[in-house]
């Protein structure tokens, strides 16, 4: 059965059919799902909307680890509310889950209707964010909160011309530049909305939304690379679901020969670990 590129993300694409990169990317989700639960205050007797529950991360967290009541799984994609639909069914908390099929930037709930709002990288697809923050607003209750996590791409990109996914590309810039050129067609590194935001624009669209109390959290990370990913699962992994694999990529990008002399220099720098890691993720948590 083909399902449409977010389901096939969440389950599959994102471990690249290797079992280690499924523990490491859980291993990175759970403090973020923590995180995000504990900033959205959740208490006896709430109703939660996870905006783009995904494969239920979050919602599926609040359901095990706090008190709230009522959890509605909301998302753009059908197969995936249908993917947690059948998974709810099977456990205790069925008739306290609601699904819902929405874009975050058009919610259709009446104003007012839930205690509390989270949602976990979706924000880096939404284009219209400024109508999102809006609609967290308008579905939220009096005193309601907004917890969200969203990752700050455009800290780490775009990356100088000699470096490649943190690795020091220098000897075949050239042919590394082709590659990214291929990447920016596909998502534009001034308009694309995994990139055109920071850190500020996520508190000026929530003040505008008309939050009275925000608060952000920021955590930048600079560090060699210590995973020790294997360089097929490297080749295998998307950066994200909207993108090909380095794999793709190479094959649409660049010539046999140029793909030999590229993988002779990057393969065993990835080996080696000899890279860095650049990245930088915000939380931010609100009350109406
Ligand atoms: C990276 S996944 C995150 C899923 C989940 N929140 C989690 O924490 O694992 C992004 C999710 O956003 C959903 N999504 C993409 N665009 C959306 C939009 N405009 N409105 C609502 N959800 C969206 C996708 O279907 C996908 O489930």
């Amino acid at each position: 059965m083909s399902t449409d590129i977010w389901h096939r993300w969440l389950l599959d694409r994102r471990f690249g059919g290797d079992s280690r990169q499924m523990q490491r990317m859980m291993d990175f989700l759970t403090p973020i799902r923590d995180a995000v639960l504990r900033n959205a205050d959740l208490h006896d007797g709430d109703t939660l909307l996870d905006v783009g529950c995904g494969d239920g991360l979050i919602a599926f967290g609040a359901l095990n680890t706090t008190p709230v009541e009522r959890v509605i799984f909301s998302d753009i994609s059908q197969d995936l509310l249908e993917h947690v639909q059948q998974i709810v069914q099977e456990t205790e908390f069925a008739d306290r889950c609601a699904f819902l099929r929405a874009s975050a930037d058009d919610i259709n709930l009446p104003n007012e209707s839930v205690e509390a709002v989270t949602t976990r990288s979706v924000l880096i697809y939404v284009k219209a964010k400024q109508a999102a923050f809006n609609e967290f607003y308008r579905v939220l209750k009096p005193e309601g909160r907004l917890s969200i996590f969203e990752p700050i791409n455009r800290f780490g990109y775009p990356e100088p011309a000699h470096v490649f996914s943190g690795y020091d590309v220098t000897p075949v810039e050239a042919i590394a530049a082709k590659i990214k050129a291929l990447y920016a067609q596909l998502q534009p590194i001034d308009s694309d909305p995994m990139l055109d935001f920071d850190e500020r624009d996520l508190i000026a669209l929530a003040q505008r939304a008309g939050f009275r109390e925000v608060h952000l959290d920021y955590q930048v990370t600079i560090k060699p690379k210590s995973d020790d990913m294997d360089w097929d699962v490297m080749l295998r992994i998307p950066g994200n679901p909207k993108i090909p694999s380095l794999e793709e990529a190479m094959q649409q990008a660049l010539t046999a020969e140029e793909r030999k002399v590229f993988i002779a220099h990057l393969r065993p720098m990835v080996e080696e670990k000899r890279g860095s890691v650049r990245n930088a993720l915000a939380y931010l948590y609100a009350t109406k």
